[in-house]
């Protein structure tokens, strides 16, 4: 039942036209992962990789998420990796509010679907359009946030640790309170 659900959202995605996204598209990358994950990784929207698999986070900063995941003994077939937006945006430019917005209800019956303990946002993007507009990740990023009756823990995305090196001792501090978290729930 929940994969027959999954399928119709997966196939809503690949024949969708609700913003211009769809046009420059090679494929388009619905998420994947387990339905029944007690993690929802979110980042903001496929790169040149994930665009030409189909895949999310398979490119540098996947690789980088897969040794994350493994830093606390998880796999990626154990959680579940969306995006945003699941049409990659021109040389990866952040997705507009109007892009944002014709997706964003793909996402929501996907995380009502698989219902999460805990929803992590992947950078800046995530954040905002979820959380709040008004918080900054260098602040916040490693902790709880409630909002609407979901769990939330804001992380750095993968991608920007990649860049700024300093940042990767914090990234994975903040996938260790995540393990925390839900070891703490058991
Ligand atoms: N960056 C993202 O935000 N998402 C991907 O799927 C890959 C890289
Ligand atoms: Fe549809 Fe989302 Fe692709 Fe835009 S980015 S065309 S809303 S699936």
């Amino acid at each position: 039942m929940k994969n027959q659900l999954f399928n119709e959202i997966s196939n809503n995605i690949s024949s969708c036209n609700k913003c211009s996204l769809y046009k420059t598209r090679t494929l388009p990358v619905p998420g994947e992962g387990s339905i029944n994950a007690r993690i929802f990784f979110i980042g903001e929207g496929p790169g040149k990789q994930e665009d030409l698999t189909g895949r999310p986070f398979v490119g540098a900063a996947g690789k980088f998420l897969d040794e994350l995941l493994t830093g606390i003994d998880l796999k990626r077939e154990d959680v579940f990796i969306g995006n945003i937006v699941k049409c990659r945006p021109p040389n990866n430019r952040v997705p507009l509010p109007l892009e944002v917005d014709a997706c964003k209800p793909y996402l929501i019956a996907q995380i009502a679907l698989v219902q999460p303990e805990v929803i992590c946002t992947l950078g800046n993007t995530p954040l905002k359009t979820l959380i709040s507009s008004e918080l900054s990740i260098g602040k916040i990023h490693g902790t709880v946030i409630k909002k609407d009756g979901f769990t939330f823990m804001p992380m750095y995305h993968p991608a920007a640790v990649l860049y700024h090196g300093a940042l990767k001792g914090t990234l994975k501090e903040d996938f260790d309170k995540l393990k925390d978290f839900l070891k703490n729930r058991e």
